[in-house]
C-alpha cells in the first residue's frame, strides 16, 4: 500500500515504536516508549492492511496519572484494552467538561476538534488504550500537521458538542433501519447509536448476522457526529464464519475468545493469525479472511471500519459471488485445518453438516 509521506515523517518524529507486522498477539503486552510532550508511553501500529490508511496508537496511562489535554482534527474511536479511568471532553481547552467513566473493553468516540483528557483511576494498574482514526487519509488530502494537531479554531469542538446536547456519553440507543440499509451490515435490522459503549465483553444486545454464517450475532455501532463506524461480531464456540474480503483499514481487536483467522490473497498462501483477548490484526487490502472460534465460549471481535470509499463493495450481500464464499465452495483444507485444531484440543466441530451441502443454509436463531 502506498504511504502518506507526511504521516510517515510525523510518526518517525515521535520517536516511539512503529509496529509493521501482520498482527499483534496481545496489545496489552507490547513494548511502548515515552511519547514526548504527551505524558505517556505509546506506540504506533501500522499493520500490513492499514499502512498509510488509518492510524492506530496504543497509549498507556500510568496508575493515578492524568494525560496532557489533546485535540485532533479527526474523529477518534478509543477501545480500552485494559484498565479503568475517566474521560473529560470539552469544546474548548478550558471549557465545561463532559465526563464519563471507562473500564476494560469500553469503546468511546472523541469527536474531531474537541479537547480531551484521560485519567487512570487505579492507583496500582496501568491502563492501555487503542486509538483509531483516519489521520493518514486526512493528511494525504491536506498535508499540514498543524491543521489536524494544532488547529487555531477554538470553536470547532464546541460546535460538535452543542450539536448533540447534554447526553454525549450516555448509554447508546438502538435504532431500527430497513434491512440492508446499514453500511457493511448485510441483513442487520438495527444499529446502536451512541458515543460510549461501556463494556463490549459484556454487551448482550445483539442482532442475528445471517449473511456471514456460523450462527453469529452482531452489534453495529454508529457514532452520532462521525462518519466513522464499527461493529462487533459474536460467534459460537467451535464454529467459523464465511470467508470474505474487502478494502484496507479495517482494524480488528479481540475483547474475548480464543481462535485464529486465516488471511490470504486470491490464489496465494494462507497466513494463520492466532488470537485471544488483546489481539489486533488487519486483513490486508482485498485479501480473503475467515475467523475460527476454537474456544469453549462465544468469541468476540470488534472491527473499526475503514473510510467507506475504501471498503470496495465490501460486505454487501449482492457481492457475495465475488467477495464472499459459501461453505460448500471453500477450499477443503479450511475445514480440515479447523477440525484438526479442535482435535488437538480433544474437541469436535459444531458446524452443521448441512452448511457444507447447501449454499443457502440458514442457522436457526
Ligand atoms: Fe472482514
Amino acid at each position: 500500500m502506498p504511504l502518506c509521506q507526511t504521516y510517515e515523517t510525523y510518526m518517525k518524529d515521535q520517536e516511539i515504536p512503529i509496529y509493521r507486522e501482520y498482527f499483534i498477539e496481545d496489545v496489552r503486552e507490547i513494548k511502548l516508549a515515552p511519547w514526548k510532550g504527551r505524558g505517556c508511553n505509546a506506540a504506533f501500529l501500522q499493520l500490513a492492511g492499514q499502512e498509510g490508511v488509518v492510524e492506530v496508537r496504543v497509549q498507556e496511562i500510568e496508575p493515578g496519572k492524568t494525560l496532557t489535554p489533546m485535540k485532533m482534527g479527526v474523529d477518534e474511536a478509543i477501545y480500552v484494552a485494559k484498565g479503568q479511568g475517566v474521560g473529560a471532553v470539552s469544546g474548548t481547552k478550558d471549557g465545561v467538561k463532559k465526563t464519563f467513566e471507562w473500564g476494560p473493553h469500553s469503546l468511546f468516540l472523541i469527536p474531531a476538534n474537541t479537547w480531551y483528557q484521560l485519567s487512570n483511576m487505579s492507583g496500582t494498574e496501568p491502563a492501555r488504550l487503542v486509538h483509531y482514526n483516519y489521520l493518514p487519509i486526512a493528511l494525504t488530502a491536506t498535508p499540514d500537521l498543524d491543521f489536524f494537531l494544532n488547529h487555531p479554531d477554538e470553536n470547532g469542538g464546541s460546535r460538535v458538542l452543542d450539536s448533540i446536547g447534554g447526553e454525549f456519553y450516555s448509554q447508546a440507543k438502538a435504532v431500527e433501519e430497513a434491512s440492508g440499509k446499514i453500511r457493511g451490515a448485510g441483513s442487520i435490522d438495527y444499529y446502536w447509536l451512541g458515543n460510549f459503549f461501556p463494556d463490549l465483553k459484556a454487551w448482550d444486545k445483539l442482532s442475528p448476522y445471517r449473511g456471514r454464517g456460523a450462527g453469529g450475532r452482531v452489534i453495529f455501532v454508529k457514532f452520532p457526529t462521525a462518519e466513522m463506524d464499527a461493529h462487533m461480531s459474536v460467534f459460537p464456540s467451535r464454529t467459523y464464519k464465511k470467508g470474505h474480503r474487502h478494502g484496507p483499514g479495517v482494524v480488528i481487536v479481540i475483547p474475548s475468545g480464543e481462535g485464529y483467522s486465516l488471511m490470504w490473497p486470491e490464489g496465494g498462501e494462507k497466513l494463520v493469525v492466532p488470537w485471544r483477548e488483546g489481539s489486533i490484526f488487519v486483513p490486508p487490502n482485498r485479501w480473503f479472511h475467515q475467523h475460527f472460534n476454537l474456544g469453549g465460549e462465544p468469541a468476540r471481535y470488534l472491527a473499526f471500519h475503514a473510510p467507506p470509499q475504501l471498503m470496495i463493495n465490501a460486505e454487501k450481500l449482492e457481492d457475495a459471488q465475488r467477495d464472499q464464499f459459501e461453505y460448500p465452495d471453500e477450499d477443503p483444507s479450511i475445514r480440515e485445518r479447523f477440525e484438526g485444531e479442535l482435535a488437538n484440543r480433544g474437541l469436535t466441530s459444531l458446524m452443521p453438516e448441512g452448511a457444507y451441502q447447501d449454499r443457502s443454509f440458514e442457522w436457526e436463531y
